[in-house]
């Protein structure tokens, strides 16, 4: 959902078409996040800053870029240099290229932002700038954020440019991520986050002599600044006419600021935009703001907090660029389906051995008496990760003995829920990013509850704010529709639900079982894969068809929600999970003989309810498609159509029948030409509420 990316050069000489190069691979890389419009800032021959803004794919902002640089000079090295850039998703106002990134403070660009996230009080900042005569030419509420750095530059004339982003923040209600560049302060860039993930990536010639760099704190020491920093919706903020009142920061650490004689920095919302350039990461916490000045790089925070740490890390990201190309697939999904038998593996690895038949989950070792004291679990998360949670609930009871609560993260907060110190609250998520998540995760944090973070993405926000977590490590997923990052959190409870009974030996047998399905699943996965092409043959019969209605009970009732979520937003047909136990207290009315529908029926504990629905569906001229085991003819002659796939212990089984449904899924978008990758109106990364 949005993308930002930022370069900037010192020292380190690099042509303009270099520079856009630079800017437009950057944004490319991060395509998936979803976005609707695109635009760069660079500057000029003749010391302005231009702007290039188009509607639709970077591949079009690319085409404008040529443009409208025929006329610039594209060769000449530049040793010092700044240039932003930016993918939208629209959120207020329709996408154009006036409401596209990045937004500008005047005509004669002195102040340019790009933005990932909603400021909620734009309305009333913007009647503030229009009383003080500003014009505003966009639907955005970005363009305020342009617009009162130019008059805080106009108030206050010798602030640095730093100072001056820091006194706009102030103002600013909401979640973002900023990167500004001025026309006033060239070849600096000023960044900051509240709410949405932003990080810096950092290139040397020779390497950093060190792995931190130093936080800059304000002098106030006010008892506002005791108030914790990870609010998105502070209610310390200063009212608009108290603004010109700013701590100056100082060095409170014995690290030295980083800098370096050459040096090139990457600021992006996502590390897969850096990774080919350098592996060196900085993630930027709330409220940080990130100055490079002189080709050095500082990060202020204008309060200290009691327990605020010194310095920033400088993490090694372990992403390969390989990792997040598209290799011999024509799609991100396409590839990540068919990645399966190796991400359920690297969720697994180094963690259960099956020789010893132990699990043991480094990031939750610790806390694991404290989650066998608690009260409750508590699985929270949103559409496909919400999903992981139910297939794994039964599981989870069973095997902790404990009431486990699944929650849409959403849900959860408009109810206000009940949340106690003795909860122990799991919060799935692969981007580690959702808002509705990360909200769920900081109201239930602030009830004294225990936060186990299960994400896919290191260094995600979700990931920073648990107590402690486990990372699924599906590697990085592109396709905005979730694939194997499912596969990897329903394995990551499955290992956890293991972890929680290793000692009651009633349970030894069952263990067993569970601990030799996941040995086999590899083989499994690679199996059900070798049915892409029956799975496109039934697409081809269903990918005129309005509806598909998806059913299925025990474990697989995950299956058939997460495989109509999956039909939804890649084909833009109606589709429905529907719990086949339901089916005669409603749905049954929507069945006649020319109703798609697919059913789920293996040989499990509610194998016979199954059948009976199956022919509750027969009985009105209902033609379904039956997923089922292999070699079990006699329930396959019940279909119209069948897939049979290997048989694995009940509470895994979800983790093979959901994948002919994503490879269904994916048949049907191709075949009514959709965008596989990037359905309309939606994002990977939902990082607004
Ligand atoms: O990054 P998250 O797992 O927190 O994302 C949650 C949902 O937005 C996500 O699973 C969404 O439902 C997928 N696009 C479905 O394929």
């Amino acid at each position: 959902m949005c993308g930002i990316f930022g370069y900037i050069n010192y020292l380190t000489p690099k042509s303009r078409k270099e520079i856009l190069d630079l800017l437009v691979t950057g944004l490319k890389r991060q395509e998936y996040r979803g976005y609707d419009s695109a635009g760069v800032a660079i500057d000029t021959d003749n010391k302005d800053i231009a702007l290039i803004k188009k509607t639709g794919k970077v591949k079009l902002l690319e085409e404008e870029i040529n443009k409208r640089c025929a006329e610039m000079d594209m060769e000449t090295a530049i040793d010092i240099h700044c240039g932003i850039a930016h993918t939208r998703w629209a959120t207020h106002g329709v996408p154009s290229e006036t409401n596209s990134h990045p937004q500008r403070s005047d005509d004669a660009h002195s102040f340019v932002v790009v933005h990932n996230g909603i400021v909620t009080n734009y309305k009333e900042v913007k009647v503030f700038l229009q009383n003080k005569g500003y014009r505003f030419e966009s639907d955005t509420d970005t363009e305020i954020i342009a617009k009162l750095i130019h008059l805080f530059y106009i108030q206050h004339p010798t602030y640095s440019f730093r100072e001056l982003v820091e006194s706009v923040v102030q103002q600013l209600e909401g979640a973002f991520a900023l990167c500004f560049k001025s026309k006033h302060f060239p070849g600096e860039c000023v960044a900051t986050r509240r709410g949405s993930p932003l990080l810096v990536g950092i290139k040397t010639k020779t390497r950093l002599s060190t792995d931190y760099v130093p936080i800059l704190y304000g002098k106030d020491d006010t008892p506002a600044s005791k108030e914790p920093s990870d609010s998105a919706h502070s209610e310390h903020r200063p009212h608009m006419r108290d603004i010109p009142v700013l701590p100056r920061t100082e060095s409170t650490s014995e690290f030295q600021p980083l800098e370096d004689k050459e040096v090139e920095y990457f600021f992006a919302s996502d590390a897969a935009a850096v990774i080919e350039h350098t592996n060196r990461v900085i993630y930027f916490e709330d409220d940080d703001v990130a100055a490079v000045k002189e080709g050095a790089l500082s990060i202020h925070r204008l309060r200290r907090n009691m327990d605020d740490p010194h310095s920033r890390e400088i993490h090694t990201v372990k992403m390969e660029l390989q990792q997040i190309m598209k290799g011999n697939y024509s799609f991100f999904m396409q590839k990540e389906i068919f990645e399966q038998p190796e991400s359920v593996i690297n969720t697994m690895r180094g963690r259960v051995n099956f020789e010893t038949q132990s699990i043991i989950l480094g990031g939750i070792k610790e806390y694991i008496p404290e989650i066998k004291r608690c009260r409750r679990l508590m699985l929270i998360g949103c559409g496909t990760s919400y999903h992981s949670a139910i297939a794994t609930r039964q599981l989870l009871e069973e095997l902790t003995e404990l009431p486990v609560m699944v929650e849409l993260a959403s849900d959860f907060l408009d109810r206000t829920t009940p949340v106690f110190r003795d909860d122990v609250c799991f919060f799935i998520s692969q981007s580690g990013e959702t808002a509705d998540t990360l909200m769920a995760l900081r109201y239930c944090k602030m009830r004294g509850a225990l936060i186990v973070g299960i994400t896919n993405t290191v260094g995600s926000s979700i990931c920073r704010e648990s107590h402690c977590g486990v990372h699924i490590n599906a590697g990085p997923e592109i396709g905005v529709a979730s694939t194997k990052a499912y596969t990897s959190q329903f394995i990551a409870l499955v290992m956890f639900a293991l972890v929680m009974s290793e000692d009651r030996i009633s349970l030894r047998q069952r263990r067993a079982e569970i601990m030799q399905g996941l040995e086999n699943l590899q083989e499994q996965i690679r199996a059900v894969l070798k049915l892409d092409a029956e799975v496109q043959a039934l697409a081809k019969d269903l990918y005129q068809q309005k509806s598909l209605l998806i059913m299925g009970r025990g474990y697989n009732y995950a299956t058939c929600l997460e495989g109509a979520l999956k039909v939804k937003e890649l084909t833009y047909m109606h589709s429905e999970g529907i719990m086949a136990g339901e089916l005669k207290h409603g749905p049954l009315a929507l069945i006649d003989d020319q109703m798609p529908v697919l059913m789920i029926v293996m040989r499990d504990p509610v194998y016979a309810k199954c059948m009976n629905a199956l022919q509750q569906v027969t009985a009105r001229e209902g033609r379904p498609i039956l997923i089922c085991e292999e070699g079990d003819n006699e329930t396959a002659s019940m279909a119209f159509k069948s897939l049979q796939i290997p048989k694995t212990v009940d509470c895994l089984q979800g983790i093979l029948t959901v994948i002919p449904m994503q490879l269904l899924s994916f048949h049907l978008a191709v075949l009514r030409g959709c965008n596989v990758d990037c359905p309309r109106n939606l994002a990977k990364s939902v990082t607004v509420e």
